[in-house]
């Protein structure tokens, strides 16, 4: 093994050979570890009184625990479809009219299609890594017993997303972007703030608010059957994350001075900006030689996009009002994006034990 440290994410595309699994699909000779560093002043602390003070929670650690699933057991990796056909229903294409892409000969089409997917799926897995850092600083920084326990067990699902789509991209895809700037960013504020409260509404609020959406609309538009289950099953364990950052941090934000909450406020709107921006995959367009300004404006000018765009905060947007951080002062802002009429939606503070607790193999779970 050799250690590469680098000073920033690598820019480039990253492909694989085919293979059944990763291991055969990288030569010893290959193997080389790319290290970027970042520092935290992280507080950690112990908890002495080991009393589950929360039993709401309590109860999440021990779904966590009941519904644990196994990436190379509980998915059936052959349900995958060819190369020469469409990987997303054309029903959602938002490219169909566009200049640049009705010159393409069909077969580019549809190479366009896999590429928009790997692009996609690409920040999943560089989200769901910077998930997998964050739920292990909490783990230390988190006061109280429960949290800490329900830390590591969200620590233990973190790291089976990264595993998931790494070996969807490795094996299936056969191709990996490198991780959006914008993306990259946020995940680098939430990880080097020394606020564990702020981390916490970064992860559990904004980015997995966001990503819940982002999957679902991603399984529901895609044609391979193995990415829709996987996707399945990660929605289930998110839909968990979710409920226990509202649950808990709705406690918590009570006990901040009204300063400490607009500081908090304001983080998470900013996140919001940062992160609708980011919902275009310019990576591809200029993979395929566009002009990423143009095709940008045409992906904003499609209604089926800023109507998915603006829906993807609609998990966030009830959630953060149930904190207490839907502040007088950010209210406008937000109002100005279009996504204050979220605001009472149904947020993830009442807990539907019956739905959280499904089995994982029941056909019949959405
Ligand atoms: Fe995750
Ligand atoms: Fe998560």
């Amino acid at each position: 093994m050799t250690i590469n440290t680098v000073d920033q994410a690598p820019r480039d595309m990253r492909y694989f050979p085919e293979a059944d699994d990763i291991a055969s699909a990288m030569a010893p000779a290959d193997l080389e570890t790319i290290n970027e560093i970042f520092h935290t002043p992280l507080t950690g602390s112990y908890n002495w009184d080991y009393f589950s003070a929360d039993g709401r929670i309590r109860k999440l650690y021990e779904l966590g625990k009941q519904l644990n699933w196994n990436v190379e057991m509980d998915l059936d990796w052959s349900q995958t479809i060819s190369k020469s056909e469409y990987c997303t229903d054309q029903d959602f294409n938002l490219f169909k009219g566009y200049e640049p892409y009705e010159a393409l000969s069909e077969s580019r089409k549809i190479e366009f299609d896999w590429h928009y997917l790997a692009s996609n799926t690409s920040q999943f897995l560089h989200g769901e890594q910077g998930a997998l850092l964050v739920a292990s600083q909490l783990v230390s920084c988190a006061p109280s017993y429960d949290a800490k326990l329900y830390a590591a067990s969200q620590a233990f699902d973190e790291a089976r997303h990264v595993e998931v789509f790494n070996k969807f991209i490795q094996t299936q895809l056969g191709m990996m972007y490198p991780v959006n700037t914008k993306l990259k960013s946020l995940l680098d504020k939430i990880l080097s703030d020394e606020r564990w409260d702020l981390k916490f509404i970064g992860m559990q609020i904004i980015l997995e608010g966001l990503a819940l959406a982002a999957f679902k609309g991603a399984r529901a538009t895609t044609r391979i059957p193995v990415f829709a289950e996987l996707l399945r099953l990660v929605i289930r364990d998110e839909a968990r994350h979710v409920t226990f950052g509202v649950n808990y941090l709705e406690e918590f934000c009570k006990t901040l001075s009204e300063k400490e909450k607009e500081e908090r406020a304001i983080f998470a709107l900013e996140a919001c900006v940062v992160m609708r921006d980011r919902l275009i995959s310019e990576e591809v367009f200029i993979a395929f030689g566009w002009d990423p300004a143009d095709a940008r404006g045409r992906v904003l000018e499609s209604t089926v996009l800023s109507e998915f765009r603006n829906l993807l905060f609609s998990r966030i947007m009830p959630n953060l009002k149930r904190i207490g951080l839907l502040t007088d002062t950010v209210r406008p802002q937000f109002e100005a994006l279009g996504l204050l009429s979220y605001e009472d939606f149904v947020h993830d503070g009442e807990i539907d034990w019956d739905k959280l607790s499904r089995p994982l193999f029941d056909s019949n779970v959405a």
